[in-house]
């Protein structure tokens, strides 16, 4: 190799150092997480615990969800690329290891051991197919809806319809100051349907089986 080149080649070999040193995420612990709920079962340790804003709908079950997709919502309420008024005052009091700690204990929270995952999902009305067809939204989401490819991506399979209607309507909401998420990838698949066609979306999806929760907690505090 000439001296160029490996300029270049040890140039590229730092620079990937960095951003491997950079990315790497704080790492979380599930049991420092069971400390750290109480700001949480208020509402999310209560079952079918209705929020009124910005319209009637059951809080999201978080339960058995990935820890690395709640971090990243959470993180997003913190920098305020999701909207929603009193989830970013609760990110907003969190430090990074509180949302990895968090995630952690939620990730593993009601979870079964030895549970068969969930398979395809079973087909909805002809409506709901084509849906979900024209949205492709089992090929990030996953076949069963509940195995996402990444998995800072949701599972939604058997999420509460009424939250599920509201988040999908909320990614087509702009200029409102206390409403919307500005995350590029659902913006763009939401505008492409009317609420009546969400609506459709977030029956069948809240529908399925899935491996989402809410763990009752408040009685044991
Ligand atoms: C006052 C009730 C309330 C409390 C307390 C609360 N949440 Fe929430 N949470 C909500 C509501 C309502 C939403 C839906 C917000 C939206 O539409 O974006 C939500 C959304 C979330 C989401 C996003 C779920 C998803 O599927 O995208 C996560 C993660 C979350 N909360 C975690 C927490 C954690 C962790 C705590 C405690 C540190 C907490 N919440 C405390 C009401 C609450
Ligand atoms: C290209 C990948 C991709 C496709 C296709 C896709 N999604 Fe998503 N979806 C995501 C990602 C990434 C998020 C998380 C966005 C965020 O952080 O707010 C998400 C979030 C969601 C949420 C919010 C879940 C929650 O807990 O708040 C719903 C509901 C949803 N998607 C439904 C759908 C439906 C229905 C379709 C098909 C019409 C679809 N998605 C297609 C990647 C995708």
């Amino acid at each position: 190799m000439n001296k160029l080149l490996l300029t270049v080649f040890a140039t590229l070999v730092a620079s990937v150092t960095t951003v491997t040193a950079y990315s790497q995420e704080t790492k979380g612990d599930a049991q420092a997480g069971e400390k750290k709920i109480n700001l949480c079962i208020g509402c999310h340790g209560i079952v079918g615990y209705q929020a009124s804003f910005p319209e009637v709908h059951k809080v999201p079950k978080i339960s058995g969800q990935d820890g690395k997709y709640i971090a990243a919502a959470l993180h997003a309420y913190k920098k305020g690329e999701r909207k929603h008024p009193t989830m970013r005052g609760i990110a907003d009091s969190l430090t990074d290891q509180d949302i990895a700690d968090v995630a952690a204990y939620y990730e593993s929270s009601g979870v079964v051991a030895g549970a068969a995952a969930p398979g395809k999902a079973a087909a909805g009305s002809s409506k709901a197919m084509e849906l979900v067809a024209k949205g492709a939204c089992t090929s990030c989401h996953g076949e069963s809806f509940s195995q996402p490819i990444d998995p800072s991506y949701p599972k939604i399979a058997g999420q509460h319809s009424d939250y599920l209607f509201v988040a999908l309507k909320s990614y087509k909401t702009e200029n409102n100051p206390m409403v919307g998420r500005g995350n590029a990838i659902m913006g763009g698949i939401a505008k492409q349907f009317s609420n009546a066609e969400l609506k459709v979306l977030a029956d069948y999806v809240g529908s399925l089986p899935g491996e989402l929760k809410t763990v009752p907690q408040a009685k044991f505090r």
